[in-house]
C-alpha cells in the first residue's frame, strides 16, 4: 500500500493504476462505516484510493476541530488488512496553496439542515471534495448516507460542474444497537454512549417531525433540528453535558 502525501507520489501512483480507480475520502478515525465503503470500492473498482485529512475549513468551531479524534497509525493499518492500494494523507499546505482563497459555495440547500447551525460547514465539505477527486481523479466516489444532506449536495455538485465520476451512496452501518457509525462517536462519555441509541428509536417512532423534536426533547437532547425531506426523517442533536456534548446526526427513511 502506497502512502502518499505529496502530490507528485499521488499523481504517480494514480498514472500507473489500470482499470476503475475507487476513492474513500475519510477524515479518519476509521469505523465499520468507512470499512463498509471500502469494501465496496474494492467490489466493483480495480483499484481503491482513501483519503484521511482532518479538513480544517468544515469545522465552524474551534473546540469540535480540536476534540475530532485522530488515529492516523491504526486507520493506516485498518487499510492495508483492506488490500487498498493507495492512502492519501496530505497537509493543509498541500490542499491548500490559496489558503482557501477559492470556494465552492452552494447557495440553497447547504443553508438547511446540518447548515443552518453550521454556517459554511458545506462549503470547506464541497471544497475539499472537489479537490481530491480532481487530484484523484477517481471512476467512483464512495459516501456514506448518514451524512444525507452531503452526500446529496456532493451528488449535485458533480453534475451542476460537469464532473466525471460517479458518485455512489451506501447504507448507514450501525452498532447492534442502532445508533449509526460515526468517528465522533470515539468521544462520548459512557452515560452518553447508552443514551445515544435511543436518537435514532425516537426517529423512527415518532408519529410526526413534532413529536420526534418533543420526545427527543424529553429524553436529554438538544435537539437542532429533526425535518422529513422526500419520505426521509433526518434529525441532528447534541447529547452530553455542554462541556462534553457530541453531536450526533442520522436519517431513517419513513414507511409510506
Ligand atoms: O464525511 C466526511 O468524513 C467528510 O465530510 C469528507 C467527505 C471526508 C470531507 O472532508
Amino acid at each position: 500500500m502506497i502512502v502518499a502525501s505529496a502530490l507528485d507520489e499521488l499523481r504517480i501512483w494514480r498514472h500507473g493504476s489500470d482499470g476503475d480507480v475507487g476513492f474513500v475520502p475519510t477524515m479518519g478515525a476509521l469505523h465499520k462505516g468507512h470499512v463498509s465503503l471500502v469494501q465496496q470500492s474494492r467490489a466493483t473498482c480495480d483499484s481503491t484510493a482513501v483519503s484521511i485529512y482532518i479538513n480544517p475549513t468544515q469545522f465552524d468551531n474551534a473546540d469540535d476541530l480540536a476534540s475530532y479524534p485522530e488515529t492516523l497509525q491504526k486507520d493506516l493499518d485498518t487499510l492495508e488488512g483492506l488490500g487498498v492500494d493507495c492512502v492519501f494523507v496530505p497537509t493543509y499546505e498541500v490542499l491548500y496553496p490559496d489558503d482557501f482563497a477559492y470556494q465552492v459555495e452552494e447557495r440553497g440547500f447547504s443553508n438547511t439542515l446540518c447548515g443552518a447551525h453550521r454556517p459554511s460547514h458545506f462549503t470547506g465539505v464541497l471544497t475539499v471534495v472537489m479537490k481530491l477527486l480532481n487530484l484523484v481523479r477517481p471512476d467512483k466516489a464512495f459516501f456514506g448516507e448518514k451524512d444525507f444532506q452531503q452526500l446529496t449536495l456532493i451528488r449535485n455538485m458533480v453534475d451542476a460542474f460537469f464532473m466525471d465520476v460517479e458518485i455512489v451512496g451506501c447504507p448507514t452501518v450501525r452498532e447492534p444497537d442502532g445508533l449509526a457509525m460515526s468517528s465522533r462517536n470515539l468521544n462520548l462519555a459512557p452515560a452518553d454512549r447508552q443514551q445515544a441509541p435511543i436518537f435514532r428509536e425516537i426517529l423512527e417512532k415518532a408519529t410526526s417531525d413534532d413529536d420526534a423534536r418533543r420526545q427527543l426533547g424529553e429524553a436529554g437532547f438538544v435537539v437542532d433540528y429533526v425535518e422529513t425531506i422526500e419520505g426521509r426523517r433526518l434529525g441532528a442533536v447534541s447529547v452530553g453535558a455542554a462541556d462534553r456534548s457530541v453531536r450526533l446526526i442520522d436519517n431513517i427513511t419513513l414507511e409510506l
